[in-house]
């Protein structure tokens, strides 16, 4: 009893561990970069991805290290994504030397994550490394308090996944003034269209396109998810090197790909000088418990991002499995079902809606 509970709410928590836990599920080996402590929660750690199969390399240990969470990278066999994510009490542990030391693996992932609750220097020397080798990097922003982080780094950043008040954060951080303020839904007593919602959040959204993020993924809780880019063209390209040669995923990547295919094109325009959007609604859910969907939604997305679907179909495998979340009482559910995955991955893919703004915004 005592092991389980340590096990759920100590060393298994952690935003980066969480996405990684998922994308294993999934089918895809992600290679962690972190620190941990020689305490029982490391061990912990270290033995669930030892059981899961997954490299615990870049797993530094130290006496000094009180064991808080984790830094990720992502891996195949031996090669795939990349992820990195830490907390204060590690901060100092989880340096630009520990990181450096795996630049041979960011530099050939398909994409580097890193959670905000790296310290600035290391994501900087993370994401410095991914832009000299092209590596995508995903930046999910933990907390409103993180998501500042992305001041540093906006330039080196492909991906962003913040939910509506970390998005705030985030245009604050990278404008000169806290020009934004947060959307409080709950002085708002009628529940706010999909529509008035984008038109809320969509100066903020610019802001972070206009720094070089090129895909947005906004979480709204059970709203669903603003998918939002400067370019078409995103929605549906692969930006991912080299993701046919990785077999583990190869059903993935089939599973979902026959069953959401659109023929024909996606009607999405944009106002002038504006973006383009999808409005992905959430599934309905027997909810059990909320904590880890966000979590899920990333690691459903990059994990089939590297399995080689495109934008659209990832995030829809990446709400799929945000909805396993919610109904599952832990962050991660214990399985992942293919084929329950690939028939919800179907219905937030048709259930997506281009978002317009009228031109006058
Ligand atoms: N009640 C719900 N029913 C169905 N799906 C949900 C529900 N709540 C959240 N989700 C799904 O999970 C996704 C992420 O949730 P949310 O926006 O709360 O993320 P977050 O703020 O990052 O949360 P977390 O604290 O769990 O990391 C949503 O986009 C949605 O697809
Ligand atoms: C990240 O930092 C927050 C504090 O801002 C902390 O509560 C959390 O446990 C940290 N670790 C994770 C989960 O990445
Ligand atoms: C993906 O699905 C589409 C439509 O079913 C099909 O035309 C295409 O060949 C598939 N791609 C691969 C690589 O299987
Ligand atoms: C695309 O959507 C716009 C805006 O809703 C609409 O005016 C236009 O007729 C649509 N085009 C097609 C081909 O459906």
């Amino acid at each position: 009893m005592l092991l389980s509970s340590l096990l759920v709410l100590y060393a298994l928590g952690g935003v980066a561990r969480n996405v990684a836990e998922c994308m294993s599920k999934l089918g895809t080996k992600p290679y962690m970069i972190s620190a941990v402590g020689l305490d029982m929660a490391g061990n912990l750690l270290l033995e669930q991805w030892k059981s899961a199969e997954l490299s615990t390399e870049g797993i530094q240990r130290h006496q000094d290290i009180e064991t808080a969470v984790v830094c990720n990278i992502f891996d195949g066999k031996g090669e795939l994504a990349a992820a990195v994510a830490s907390v204060d009490a590690i901060e100092k542990f989880l340096t630009p030397e520990w990181v450096w030391k795996f630049s041979w693996k960011i530099r050939s992932s398909p994409v580097l994550m890193v959670d905000a609750n790296l310290s600035s220097p290391t994501l900087e020397a993370a994401c410095q490394l991914a832009a000299e080798s092209k590596t995508p990097v995903w930046f999910e922003p933990v907390s409103v308090a993180k998501s500042k982080r992305i001041a540093s780094v906006a330039k080196y950043v492909s991906f962003a996944s913040p939910n509506e008040d970390e998005l705030i954060a985030m245009a604050n951080a990278l404008s000169s003034a806290d020009v934004f303020s947060p959307i409080k839904r709950e002085d708002i007593h009628i529940k706010l269209s999909v529509r008035s919602l984008f038109q809320m959040l969509r100066p903020a959204i610019q802001v972070l396109l206009e720094k070089g993020i090129k895909v947005i993924v906004v979480t709204l809780g059970s709203d669903g998810v603003f998918l939002c880019s400067s370019e078409k063209h995103e929605f549906d390209s692969l930006n991912f090197r080299d993701v046919k040669s990785h077999s583990f995923s190869r059903q993935l990547y089939e599973i979902v790909n026959s069953s959401c295919h659109r023929n024909g094109i996606l009607n999405v325009t944009r106002s002038k000088g504006s973006f383009y959007a999808l409005h992905f609604p959430a599934l309905s859910a027997s909810v059990v418990r909320l904590t880890g969907a966000g979590d899920c939604l990333v690691g459903g997305t990059i994990a089939s991002l590297c399995a080689g679907l495109d934008v659209m179909q990832s995030v829809a495998v990446g709400i799929a499995s945000a909805k396993a979340a919610v109904e599952a009482d832990s962050n991660v559910p214990a399985k992942h079902c293919l084929t329950n995955i690939a028939d919800d991955a179907r219905l937030a893919y048709f259930g997506a809606r281009p978002v317009f703004c009228p031109s006058t915004l």
